[in-house]
């Protein structure tokens, strides 16, 4: 396995965070990015919330893989580097190996610690594959460094991570990977609009893991930001915004309080709220238009019965 040496200026170094966070924590309305959910403890939260059955993002998305794996390969060809954006523990991105054959695989994560476990166990298994795994924050900028073979690549971007983006921010990422899909294409999940019963559901569940999930936000800014805050002076609330078409999480002050770290501190009055994640959800026009706009010349879709969700192949 070879793992190449992080570039400078994409690499994570905590620290380099504690503006955007306190940019985020001292504005009027309060906000902390939601790349912050995925520490340690976020992680496996997160991975709780895809068991759960009212998540149905996760497991909609699986089924459309499964019944339609086949049809996906031939759309994408097999062959060049399979890039996943957001690997995680990179179960899905190998539920593709066998029939995608990439030459290369490239995961790439905010947490690099993660991805290298998940790797190493990955290469013993796939030794036809060179495995390679980069550290990146590429909700600002994807640049897919010169060590990495210039050959066709496929894009993975599942899970629909692309809701979490602005629209103006989701138009530019999708344009640098069709700029760097060397004549591959991207292979991405998105969610789709529904009723609001079923999005309240599935990010406020009756077992509260989403809860517990965007609480622990507070505890992995304390540790970034060396901050106070205590998990238990909020409560986890969702919001439907039909005008932006999207879910959006937020975190309530239970009570008036003061947060403190070094250099700084911020008042929070009882009912006020901290912005931790936007979800948006897609029409299959709204994100067809969105890949146009991005440069891509053609997709093909494939959906589940209820049209929950998407998995599209754009080239
Ligand atoms: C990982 C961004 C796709 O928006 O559904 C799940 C994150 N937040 N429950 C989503 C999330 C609350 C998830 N994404």
């Amino acid at each position: 396995m070879q793992i190449p040496i992080t570039p400078r200026d994409i690499a994570i170094t905590p620290n380099h965070f504690v503006p955007e966070i306190e940019k985020g924590l001292l504005a009027p309305f309060a906000s902390i990015s939601p790349k912050f959910l995925y520490d340690p403890l976020g992680s496996h939260l997160f991975t709780a919330i895809t068991l759960l059955p009212e998540y149905y993002p996760t497991s909609t998305e699986k089924n459309i893989f499964t019944q339609y794996r086949d049809e996906i390969a031939s759309a994408t060809g097999i062959g060049g580097t399979l890039i996943d954006l957001g690997a995680g523990n990179c179960q899905k991105a190998e539920s593709f190996f066998s029939s995608l054959k990439p030459s290369s695989y490239l995961a790439i994560d905010f947490s690099v610690e993660y991805l290298q476990d998940a790797l190493k166990k990955l290469a013993g298994k796939y030794p036809q594959i060179l495995m390679q795994c980069i550290g990146m924050d590429f909700s600002k900028q994807l640049i897919i460094p010169d060590s990495i073979a210039a050959t066709k690549r496929i894009f993975f971007y599942p899970g629909s991570s692309i809701g979490n983006f602005l629209s103006t921010e989701a138009l530019q990422l999708l344009s640098q990977i069709q700029k760097q899909a060397n004549n591959g294409g991207l292979l991405i999940g998105v969610d789709l609009m529904k009723e609001d019963s079923v999005l309240i559901a599935a990010y406020d569940d009756p077992l509260k893991v989403t809860a517990a999930f965007n609480l622990n936000i507070l505890r992995s800014i304390n540790s970034y930001l060396g901050s106070n805050f205590r998990v238990d002076q909020f409560r986890h609330i969702v919001k439907v915004n039909h005008a932006e078409k999207r879910v959006e999480l937020y975190l309530e002050a239970l009570e008036d309080l003061t947060v403190t770290w070094p250099g700084n501190s911020r008042v929070f009055k009882k009912g006020e709220l901290i912005h931790t994640e936007n979800s948006h959800k897609y029409t299959i026009q709204s994100i067809q238009q969105l890949l146009k706009d991005a440069g891509f010349a053609s997709t093909q879709i494939w959906t589940d019965p209820k049209d929950y969700f998407a998995v599209i192949y754009a080239q």
